[in-house]
């Protein structure tokens, strides 16, 4: 009997390891392997956007472009045939629609209405997709992605920018699974928009993230230059949108990304500030806040490193993934413990659900939304409940914000076209009445 139970042990410890020993061959070469990849866009500020595409074929690419009223009459080509294709268009006018075309002999390119829009300095109205954890492809990103769609009226010019907030590649973010999941599936969106990601854990397990982005590390995109891929912020019409690597990076106190945060909140004068990262600070979700070992600490170190940033500098919303689920705040500030020392009478502004108000100026502890929304693409199991996270569903589902110069609504819209959550933050004054 203590025979056949070691054979039986020892049977599957080696299946178990030949596994795993061809998964990583496979996700290894699947990193290495060169795939074909349309193009997409990357680096846009208000007068310059980067077009990057990889062809089977060395090659000289071009591409066409011109105002959205044009005929494509202007046209840039590369220097010296590659197959990595990298062609920035310069000297375009601020908040402007554009259109383009790329050629390239050895890929089929869908260039069937490829646009885009320059960043704007004012905005009198915007409007953003956001999305978490939507690397697995299949049914439930494809349902998650058609409810946007109908929600927008299938109408791409009403929306300005697309945000994703990490693990953006399942498993592994290999290049392979980087166009399974997110190059392919959202073709339509990519041909129109910039993909602003963040790095998540499963996009770390290889190298290629930042080998397909490229970061406005010098401040094109505005705030303040970061001199990293890794952090970097971008204003587009009311919007400052500070976009951190919490994967990767040192996440203490006097880091360089604490520091740099730091100047970048000081120097900046939009109306909304965003702040997005991938492991969020407070979550009871599929990863546990609580756990200081849980995600190697990164959850730990947000809160207690980067939530007194937050309140310093008034940040308006902070937008994180990873745990596969729904959960938001109300206005809140100073809790940087476990989910027991969270004290609604100290850490809660406004206890309101829905409707919350901020002096226009940016003020110190004005309070912060938390925002965590990890289920574009999968679900796991969860208990939600942390105290300062009251609204929070296991449901499959994406964000959208919809921005003025005076207020900032957002709305996590399921997979069944419902809106289950829903909020506005307010500067101009107008107070909430009788909300609980
Ligand atoms: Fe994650």
């Amino acid at each position: 009997m203590k025979k056949t139970f070691k054979r039986v042990a020892l049977f599957i410890v080696v299946v178990a390891s030949l596994y795993g020993v061809g998964r990583l061959g496979i996700v290894t070469y699947d990193s290495y392997k060169f795939v074909e990849r349309e193009p997409y866009m990357l680096m846009q500020t208000q007068n310059s956007i980067t077009i990057k595409w990889q062809t089977p074929q060395e090659e000289i690419g071009k591409i066409n472009y011109s105002l959205l009223s044009g005929n494509l009459e202007k046209s840039l080509a590369e220097k010296a045939p590659t197959k990595k294709h990298s062609l920035s268009i310069s000297n375009l006018h601020e908040c402007a629609n554009y259109k383009y075309s790329v050629e390239s002999k050895s890929l089929k390119i869908d260039n069937n209405e490829r646009s885009f829009q320059t960043l704007c300095k004012n905005q009198n109205a915007q409007k953003l997709w956001v999305i978490g954890d939507s690397g697995e492809h299949g049914k439930n990103q494809e349902g998650v992605y058609n409810q946007m769609l109908k929600y927008i009226d299938h109408d791409f010019n009403s929306l300005s920018m697309w945000i994703l907030l990490g693990d953006n590649a399942y498993r592994s973010g290999t290049q392979k699974q980087f166009n399974q999941s997110l190059f392919e599936p959202y073709h339509e969106l990519v041909k129109r928009f910039v993909p602003w990601a963040v790095i998540g854990n499963h996009d770390a397990r290889r190298w290629a993230f930042y080998d397909i982005w490229n970061f406005p590390k010098n401040a094109e995109s505005g705030g303040i230059p970061s001199g990293h891929d890794e952090y970097y912020a971008i204003d587009d019409g009311n919007l400052h949108i500070v976009m951190m690597d919490n994967q990767t990076v040192d996440l203490s106190k006097d880091g360089d990304m604490a520091k740099w945060l730091k100047k970048d909140l000081q120097a900046n004068t939009k109306p909304w500030t965003i702040v997005v990262f991938h492991t969020p600070p407070y979550s009871d979700g599929s990863h546990k806040s609580d756990s200081d070992s849980n995600s190697g600490g990164r959850m730990k170190y947000m809160r207690e490193n980067f939530v007194p940033i937050f309140d310093e500098f008034g940040v308006d919303l902070v937008l994180s993934g990873h745990s596969h689920g729904y959960e938001r705040s109300k206005l809140m500030i100073n809790h940087l413990g476990k989910s027991d020392s969270f004290d609604i009478t100290k850490n809660v502004l406004q206890d309101n659900k829905s409707c919350y108000t901020k002096p226009l100026e940016r003020t110190k502890d004005s309070g912060t939304i938390y925002l965590v929304t990890g289920s574009s693409s999968k679900l796991d199991h969860a208990t939600l409940k942390h105290p300062a996270m009251p609204f929070s569903f296991q449901k499959l589902g994406s964000v959208i914000l919809e921005v003025t110069p005076s207020t900032l609504s957002s709305k996590f819209l399921t997979i069944d076209g419902i809106i289950a959550d829903e909020f506005m933050i307010t500067k101009n004054n107008t107070k909430c009445e009788n909300e609980k």
